[in-house]
C-alpha cells in the first residue's frame, strides 16, 4: 500500500534560530496525522533539525546531495555524509536544480544509483514547463524524464522512490495545476510505471504533487485517487499553514 506523504520543502531559507523556531511552532501544532510528514532544512542545519525532532513524527530530509562517495567536489555533500546526521531520505531532481545547477537526467541518474546504494529514500522530481504545456508536449516530457533517470532500475527499487510531479509553470507562482490536471498527469505516471515495471510496483509507488500547493487548496488536490500527497515550499516556512495542509489528509 502506498503512503500519502507531505513534505516540506524549505529551500534556502531558515537560518539557525529559524529552523530551531520554525520546529518548534511545527512539533506545538503535528498531533498524530494520516500522512507521513518530512521537512527539509537546508544542509548546515541538518543535524540541528534531526536532534529537535527525536521522538516525533517529523522526518528530516534532504533537499540535494552529490552521487560520489567522497572527493575533490568542494562545496558538495555525499549520501554518507547525509546518513551519518540521521538523514533517511534525500529530495533529487527539483526543477530548481535542474534549472539554476544544470542538473541533467543523466547527472540524476548517478544520484539516485548512490542514494539507493546508500539505503537512502529518494523524492525524485520532476515536470514540464510552461512551454511544454502549451505546445501539449507535458507527457512526453514527464516521460522522458522518468525514463532516463529511473528505469534502468530493478521493479525492487521503487519500494525506495516517491515521485513528485512538480510543473515549472506552478512553482512559486501562486499558480496551481487544476487538481484535474495533477489528477491526469499522476494517472499518466502511474500508468507509464506499470507499462514498464507492472500493476503491483505502480500502485506502491506514491506520486506527490508539488507547485504552489496551501492550506486552500490542499484537500481538494489530495482528494485526487492518483495524488498521494504534496511536496510544499511556500507554504511550510509557516507551521501553521503547512499543518493545515498536513491535516487536509
Ligand atoms: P511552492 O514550491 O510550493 O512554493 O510552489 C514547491 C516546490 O518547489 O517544491
Amino acid at each position: 500500500m502506498r503512503k500519502n506523504i507531505v513534505a516540506g520543502n524549505w529551500k534556502m531559507n531558515n537560518d539557525l534560530p529559524q529552523t530551531e523556531a520554525l520546529i518548534v511552532d511545527l512539533l506545538k501544532q503535528t498531533q498524530t496525522s494520516n500522512a507521513e510528514v518530512m521537512i527539509a532544512p537546508t544542509y548546515v542545519n541538518l543535524y540541528q533539525a534531526f536532534d529537535a525532532t527525536r521522538n516525533s513524527n517529523i522526518e528530516v530530509i534532504a533537499q540535494n546531495m552529490h552521487f560520489a562517495e567522497n572527493g575533490a567536489y568542494t562545496g558538495e555533500i555525499s549520501a554518507t555524509m547525509l546518513k551519518s546526521v540521521g538523514v533517511k531520505t534525500v529530495i533529487l531532481g527539483h526543477s530548481e536544480r535542474r534549472a539554476y545547477f544544470n542538473e541533467t537526467n543523466e547527472s540524476l541518474a548517478k544520484k539516485v544509483d548512490a542514494a539507493l546504494k546508500n539505503d537512502l529514500r529518494i523524492i525524485f522530481c520532476f515536470g514540464e514547463e510552461l512551454s511544454d504545456r502549451k505546445s501539449g508536449n507535458q507527457e512526453q516530457v514527464v516521460e522522458n524524464q522518468i525514463k532516463s533517470a529511473l528505469f534502468h532500475l530493478e521493479a525492487s527499487a521503487f519500494k525506495n522512490i516517491v515521485l513528485a510531479y512538480e510543473p515549472v509553470w506552478a512553482i512559486g507562482t501562486g499558480e496551481t495545476a487544476s487538481p484535474e490536471q495533477a489528477q491526469d498527469m499522476h494517472k499518466f505516471i502511474r500508468q507509464t510505471l506499470q507499462n514498464k515495471y507492472g500493476e503491483n510496483t505502480a500502485q506502491d509507488v506514491s506520486i506527490l504533487y508539488g507547485g504552489s500547493v496551501k492550506p486552500a487548496n490542499a484537500k481538494e488536490i489530495f482528494s485526487k485517487p492518483d495524488v498521494d500527497g504534496g511536496l510544499i515550499g511556500g507554504a511550510s516556512l509557516k507551521a501553521e499553514d503547512f499543518i493545515a495542509i498536513v491535516n487536509a489528509f
